[in-house]
């Protein structure tokens, strides 16, 4: 049984979880509209992986007999500043994630929940992965200064990028 606490700060990292596939399917489609295509393949498979993030969480909630209360998902952005931005913005993302993920451990700790607890470790291994990821693109994006021809030499190499479901 989740306390409603728990129950609560779940769902919301449910939502935000979908909230993220949304913004990053955004960018996938920014990227398809200039022509870049394997740079939106990365946001698409990106967007793929945060679905599957949200849905881990819906059947852990449903696992425990709790109440997943799913809710409006808000707008993303639309409008990106440059490519390089997109980066900025997803690395930046990924970090409110991971402090999201350690206050829910936190709670979890606090309250003794040891099946959430259990559960949560897999999100924050993910996140050093989704970090590093997410960095590491970035720093090639600075790299090539976020345009020229650097970009359609990234665009060959996130066009690699596959979705397959992270490990449990
Ligand atoms: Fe669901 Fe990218 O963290």
């Amino acid at each position: 049984m989740l306390s409603e606490k728990l129950q609560n700060e779940l769902n919301t990292q449910m939502n935000s979880e979908f909230f993220a596939e949304y913004e990053y399917l955004s960018m996938a489609a920014y990227f398809h509209s200039m022509n870049l295509d394997g740079f939106a393949n990365y946001f698409h498979v990106q967007s793929q992986e945060e679905h599957f993030h949200a849905m881990k969480i819906f059947h852990f909630i449903l696992d425990k007999g709790g109440k997943a209360d799913l809710q409006q998902i808000a707008k993303p952005n639309t409008e990106f500043k440059s490519p390089l931005s997109v980066f900025e913005t997803a690395l930046e993302h990924e970090k409110k994630v991971t402090k999201a993920i350690n206050k829910l451990m936190d709670e979890a700790i606090s309250e003794n929940d040891h099946a959430v607890n259990s559960f949560l470790r897999w999100y924050i291994d993910e996140q050093v992965e989704e970090e590093s990821l997410a960095g590491k693109a970035l720093a090639k994006m600075q790299i090539i200064k976020g345009q020229g021809e650097g970009l359609l030499i990234l665009d060959q190499e996130f066009a690699q990028r596959t979705f397959a479901p992270p490990k449990e």
